[in-house]
């Protein structure tokens, strides 16, 4: 049975600060952000907003558009690293919001969790809910997964220029628009690290940044190895002499923390698969060095990063490499366009991957592509850590849903904040009744009680 993403839609907060503005507040040369990351803008919500109402505001959306009501929908997951308790799962109040434009107890009959393994979990969210629509559970209701992060950091923290914020929400059913997952290839791989983690009571996260960037190239390899094999043993994809698994996925999407990491993380994967083939000598002639070797034979990622020279040779080959007519036709072709919103709004977390597969169907739509048939592989990392690579292929009715995407006009117009608004924002100095924008047609978080007895709870209106 066929099961997949039927729509999407996102919700980006509408205040963000510039790079610009942001590098020289910090003392950095703003190419280093939009150069060296990727980044341009980094949205920030405001001090009504929480990742629920996010989420809830996402899922109104889609809601509206394809005319659905509550009893089209029979699971509702909210995947999240963002969460403010520790017990209630952010589905709870996404419904509670919802009920206030449905009625209450409109999504009675529905079922979900709130899932989490940093950004990887919106990806076993869709997997488990694509599983429950193959296992023929779903009785011709649709799921909705929706994948909503606050992506702050320390300030003054390496992290701060890789922040953003913002929900995604995928509508799948057994009969999907856009995207049918390819079966039984899914692959994933998972080990206890301490890359990236927040601790109970903590806001922000203790990250390793380097660290973390090496796990996630190794993580998404491992899990990319797992796929071939199964999309081999499957017959999904058969391999001719000199081919590798990549020549056979249209396009790539890849987990955004920036929209860089989605460059390297590229690279990376190209050189794995290349290297065992024929055009890896053509390559290495081109690229005019030889690919560097670590001292340690062991390569553990400590032994890799310590390795000052094998990192200075190897940042050398990686830079030479991206720039071969070989790599660039992939990248151009494969992943470029989905790097276009990242690069707008910065890190949603679990939500990352899926934005940029929004922007990849959009702009690569506007270049006159048809899309329909096409393969596309998707990478998605989780700190912590684990990482989970899976395919769809576009479907025959896509275009009704991509020639209507706009991202700027989803995106909506945007307020850029001064850095002291930005950093009063950042450090909770501005109370929900005192927001920037008291936004319209939204769903707004009112308050969050402090007396003993109902400490922590959430209040929510619909913004009239
Ligand atoms: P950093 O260490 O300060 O930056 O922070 P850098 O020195 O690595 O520089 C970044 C890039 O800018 C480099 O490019 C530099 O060369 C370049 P590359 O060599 O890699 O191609 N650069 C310049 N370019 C032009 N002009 C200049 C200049 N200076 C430098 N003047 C880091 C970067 C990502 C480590 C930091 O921002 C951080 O810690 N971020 C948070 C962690 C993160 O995003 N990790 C990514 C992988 S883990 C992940 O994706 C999971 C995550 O989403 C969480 C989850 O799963 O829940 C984070």
């Amino acid at each position: 049975m066929a099961a997949g993403i039927d729509d999407i839609s996102i919700y980006i907060p509408s205040l963000y600060i510039d790079a610009a503005d942001f590098a020289e507040a910090r003392g950095l040369d703003p190419v280093k952000l939009q150069k060296g990351l990727g980044v341009s803008q980094m949205a920030i919500v405001d001090a009504n907003q929480d990742p629920a109402c996010l989420a809830a505001n996402a899922c109104l959306k889609i809601m509206q558009k394809n005319k659905l009501s509550p009893e089209d929908i029979g699971r509702l997951y909210v995947s999240t690293e963002s969460s403010f308790d520790e017990s209630k799962a952010m589905n709870s109040y996404v419904v509670g919001m919802l009920e206030q434009v449905y009625g209450q107890g409109a999504f009675e009959h529905c079922g979900g969790v709130e899932t989490k393994f940093a950004c990887v979990s919106g990806s076993y969210a869709l997997y488990d809910n694509t599983n429950w629509i193959r296992a023929g559970e779903s009785e011709g209701k649709h799921a909705l997964v929706v994948v909503s992060d606050i992506a702050k950091y320390d300030m003054g923290s390496s992290g701060e220029m890789t922040q953003g914020a913002g929900a995604v929400v995928m509508l799948l059913n057994d009969n999907p628009r856009l995207l049918s997952f390819d079966p039984k290839v899914t692959s994933t791989s998972i080990k206890d690290e301490y890359d990236f983690y927040r601790p109970f009571g903590k806001e922000t996260p203790i990250v390793h940044g380097q660290y973390s960037n090496l796990l996630y190239l190794i993580q998404v390899r491992k899990a990319a190895d797992a796929y071939k094999k199964k999309a081999i043993a499957t017959g999904l994809i058969k391999l001719e002499s000199g081919e590798t698994i990549l020549d056979h996925l249209d396009y790539i999407n890849l987990h955004l923390p920036y929209s860089n990491m989605g460059k390297k993380a590229l690279a990376y994967w190209v050189r794995h698969e290349w290297r065992q083939l024929p055009r890896w000598k053509r390559i290495l002639q081109e690229i005019g060095i030889d690919e560097p070797i670590p001292k340690d034979p062991r390569g553990t990622i400590e032994s890799v990063l310590g390795d000052e020279e094998f990192m200075a040779k190897d940042h050398e080959f990686t830079k030479l490499f991206t720039q071969t007519h070989e790599y660039q036709e992939v990248y151009e072709s494969k992943l470029a366009s989905s790097l276009i919103a990242s690069s707008m709004i910065g890190n949603l977390y679990t939500a990352s991957l899926y934005l940029g597969f929004r922007s990849s169907l959009e702009f690569e739509y506007q270049k006159g592509i048809d899309l329909e048939g096409k393969r596309i592989g998707f990478g998605s990392y989780g700190s912590g850590s684990s990482a989970m690579v899976f395919s769809g292929v576009v479907q025959p009715e896509y275009e009704d849903i991509v020639k209507n995407m706009n991202l700027e006009m989803e995106i909506g117009p945007r307020r850029k904040l001064t850095l002291d608004e930005y950093e009063d924002l950042h450090e909770n100095k501005i109370t929900p009744d005192n927001s920037m924008l008291n936004k319209k047609k939204e769903f707004v978080l009112v308050d969050v009680k402090t007396e003993t007895e109902s400490r922590g709870e959430r209040r929510y209106i619909f913004n009239e």
